[in-house]
């Protein structure tokens, strides 16, 4: 009997047994998740740019402690989500060089300067808040390491959200000029926020294999739903708008209806020619070329230690 073996992994998949690492599995599949993960985990560190941006700038010693563990918290998640990738046969060296390079994406959002402190309470309200409704359903995704990684990664994410909120409702119960401030901060993190999402399906080349092999639980337009119904009533509670006038219940579909994205300002992001594109990469590759040294030592120090215990 002829055994087939792309079959019987999507049986597996179908019965949502989770695939690891030695199990045979589709190249296609192992190279969308590395493509995945890896973005992901890129994501995660470029993520620390905008927000380390306010460390030193925070309003309080508390602020900054805060924002100082959650900018830690994000070089962790791309730790757990390199190692992931690793278990794929993917080599950290190689991930890392293509981010420098410029050949490997990362989350659009990133490329947006953080002008103001209502920019902390945006990205922590809004940006982890659309992370959290991404990743969520990913603790659930087929490939077991990426799913355990997820698990931790939305728990610690989920106080990322709450402390966002907080600032946002400091803000908004201020003064009139901090009111303002936030105000100003959800005007420009609202679309960006929108656009984390991806593409809609119908322009989303990776969205229906990856629904076949449940890497994703839900599609990128699917996502973007959930995630104006559950923020639209929030900014109400804070006492703002979100700038987007379609934005409508619609009685009938039980959601918010809501404008369309701006695509050509995704694609143009997503292409390398956003605002701050530039200045993120600038930033990763002075940090890792500036870390060579402690590199070499380590694996000096590890070469010593090697060769002290055959002796
Ligand atoms: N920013 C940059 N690139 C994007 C974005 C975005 N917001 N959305 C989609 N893309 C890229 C995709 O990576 C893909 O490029 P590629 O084929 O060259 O790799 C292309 O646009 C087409 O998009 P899709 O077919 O929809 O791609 P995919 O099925 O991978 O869906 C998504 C994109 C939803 C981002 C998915 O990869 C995902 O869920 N990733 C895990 C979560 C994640 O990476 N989050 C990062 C931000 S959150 C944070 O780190 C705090």
């Amino acid at each position: 009997v002829e055994i087939n073996l792309e079959d019987q992994f999507q049986a597996r998949i179908d019965a949502d047994i989770s695939i690891e690492p030695k199990d045979w599995m589709p190249d296609a599949y192992r190279k969308t998740l590395i493509r995945q993960i890896s973005q992901h985990a890129h994501s995660e560190l470029v993520g620390m740019l905008p927000e380390g941006n306010w460390i030193t700038r925070a309003p309080s010693l508390k602020r900054k402690s805060i924002l100082l563990s959650k900018v830690q918290d994000e070089a962790g998640h791309g730790l757990y989500l390199y190692s992931a990738a690793e278990t794929l046969g993917a080599s950290r060296d190689q991930m890392l060089a293509d981010l420098h390079s410029g050949k490997a994406k990362y989350s659009s959002i990133f490329n947006y300067p953080t002008l103001s402190w209502a920019d902390m309470g945006c990205v922590g309200w809004l940006v982890d808040g659309a992370a959290i409704l991404n990743q969520v359903p990913l603790c659930r995704t087929s490939y077991g390491p990426y799913a355990r990684a997820m698990v931790r990664v939305c728990k610690e994410e989920s106080f990322h959200q709450r402390q966002g909120f907080e600032i946002m409702q400091t803000l908004c119960e201020g003064a009139p000029e901090q009111k303002a401030m936030a105000q100003e901060a959800l005007n420009r993190w609202w679309w960006p926020t929108l656009m984390m999402f991806g593409p809609k399906d119908a322009d989303s080349p990776n969205t229906a294999q990856s629904m076949n092999w449940r890497i994703k639980r839900f599609t990128n337009d699917e996502l973007r739903q959930k995630f104006v119904d559950m923020m639209v009533p929030q900014a109400e509670f804070l006492g703002l708008t979100v700038p987007d006038p379609a934005v409508k219940w619609n009685e009938a579909r039980q959601a918010y209806d809501f404008g369309e994205v701006n695509w050509e300002e995704f694609w143009n992001v997503v292409k390398g020619n956003g605002m701050c594109n530039q200045d993120r990469l600038g930033a990763r590759v002075k940090a890792h070329e500036e870390g060579a040294w402690v590199r070499e030592a380590a694996l000096a120090h590890a070469k010593k230690r090697a060769e002290r215990a055959e002796t």
